[in-house]
């Protein structure tokens, strides 16, 4: 009786997992990055790196390109162009494989004949710690700062040990540049490492969100009521994100998905960019983020400053130093960005150009309502931005490595 209970109860919980499931689109929402890469028929590696203060971060290697692949079946990567690919906030490296092989920048990359390697930064699913866990609250005392001082760093070096290269190509989307100029700015010698930078839509300046972040941070004080409830980090829970993405964020239209709408408040409106089936991608397969590393993101808001985060939210000032970097940077921008609005990356690049390393800035694309996360997520986003930036890759490529 008990036993028949048990399976009743277990055959409902199937049932009710499947109808949830079957509101989720037909896209992998959970799939792993080796998972999509192998299964569109591209080579994939994990490659194990372990940062100086403990964290393992699980980097991506697409070594060749689908054709490639497929003719020679095991690729070798030695004396290739390598270039490193950095993501951004609540993201990770799925977020340069998710729109699939037409569309994004590790595909693209790949074809073009790069040997691609995807970071993930310590705080998403890709990471661990040697001795600490999820539950510690010590696993999530870290910003960019540390991604910078620490995790970039440690995965330059793989990359370097693994494919017998001196110097590589790094290109970064929002966080991902702020982690690669305070790497620079800390480790200066990271420049010796890396041929040309290649920076997408750069959170440096945050002037534009100053109002926003003072509200929650200082009027709402949001983060230490959050705190104050156990909550060790920003993360929702799986089960949470699963009914919000097959619920609110389903509607198949702009007019009815609240979801879009609060996105789009935040890194601006293309509605035309947008696939409505995205939604529930972009929800179920958001990453944690420390408080300390948004906190950190709302002390350069509200100061106005690239600054360290020293003694915290309200403590010193002490800038970044930006004229450490050596090489040359592009910049490329969303014209309808709103997050990293054009006028703070501008501010940026002046800084950039003034110490003789702007190498270009021009918006990402052409279409005036490209947003932040149009990045990586714009229906056009393989014609409009990726293919250009690997002519430009070629062309930092060929202008600046030299043996
Ligand atoms: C982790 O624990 C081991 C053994 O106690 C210790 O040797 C190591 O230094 C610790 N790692 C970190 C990053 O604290
Ligand atoms: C967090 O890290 C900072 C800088 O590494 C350190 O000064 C501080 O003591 C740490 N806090 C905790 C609670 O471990
Ligand atoms: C680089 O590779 C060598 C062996 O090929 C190994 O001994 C060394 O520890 C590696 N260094 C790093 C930083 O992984
Ligand atoms: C910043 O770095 C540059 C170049 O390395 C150096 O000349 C300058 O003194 C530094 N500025 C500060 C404030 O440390
Ligand atoms: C960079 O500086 C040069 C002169 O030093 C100036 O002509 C050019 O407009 C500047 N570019 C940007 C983007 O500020």
């Amino acid at each position: 009786m008990t036993e028949f209970k048990i399976t009743v109860i277990l055959a409902y919980c199937v049932i009710v997992i499947c109808i949830c499931h079957a509101q989720l689109p037909k896209k992998d929402v959970y799939a792993t990055v080796p998972q999509l890469l192998s299964k569109n028929g591209y080579p994939v590696e994990k490659h194990r790196v372990k940062t100086d203060d403990g964290y393992i971060l699980q980097v991506h290697r697409i070594p060749a390109g689908r054709r490639f692949a497929r003719r020679s079946g095991t690729p070798g990567g030695k004396g290739k162009k390598a270039v490193l690919v950095v993501h951004g906030l609540l993201g990770s490296s799925g977020d340069f494989v998710v729109m699939g092989p037409q569309s994004s920048l590790s595909y693209i990359l790949a074809d073009g004949g790069y040997d691609v390697w995807l970071a993930n930064l310590r705080g998403n699913m890709y990471t661990t710690h040697e001795n600490l866990t999820r539950n510690d609250e010590v696993f999530w005392n870290y910003s960019f700062h540390e991604h910078g001082k620490y995790d970039i760093p440690a995965i330059i070096e793989t990359v370097l040990n693994v494919t017998g290269l001196s110097k590589i190509l790094y290109i970064g989307y929002s966080m991902g540049t702020t982690s690669f100029f305070t790497m620079m700015s800390q480790r200066p010698e990271y420049n010796d490492k890396l041929i040309a930078f290649v920076a997408l839509a750069p959170a440096v300046y945050l002037d534009n969100i100053k109002p926003m972040a003072s509200f929650l941070l200082k009027s709402i004080d949001i983060v230490n009521t959050l705190r104050q409830q156990g909550m060790m980090s920003a993360e929702f829970r799986r089960d949470i994100k699963d009914f919000v993405a097959g619920s609110v964020c389903s509607a198949k239209h702009a007019q009815y998905d609240v979801c879009m709408r609060m996105i789009f408040s935040i890194v601006g409106e293309d509605y035309e960019q947008h696939v409505w089936d995205m939604t529930s991608v972009i929800v179920t397969r958001m990453q944690p983020a420390s408080w300390k590393q948004l906190e950190h993101f709302g002390k350069i808001a509200i100061t106005g400053t690239f600054t360290q985060w020293e003694d915290g939210l309200w403590g010193a000032v002490k800038p970044y130093n930006l004229s450490n970097v050596r090489i040359p940077v592009s910049i490329r921008y969303g014209e309808n960005d709103q997050l990293t609005e054009k006028s703070q990356i501008l501010r940026l690049a002046k800084e950039l150009n003034d110490t003789g390393t702007l190498y270009s800035i021009k918006p990402g694309c052409s279409w005036p309502k490209f947003n932040h996360l149009d990045f990586i997520f714009a229906r056009d986003v393989g014609k409009l931005v990726n293919k250009p930036l690997i002519t430009h890759l070629d062309e930092l490529y060929n202008k600046f490595h030299k043996e």
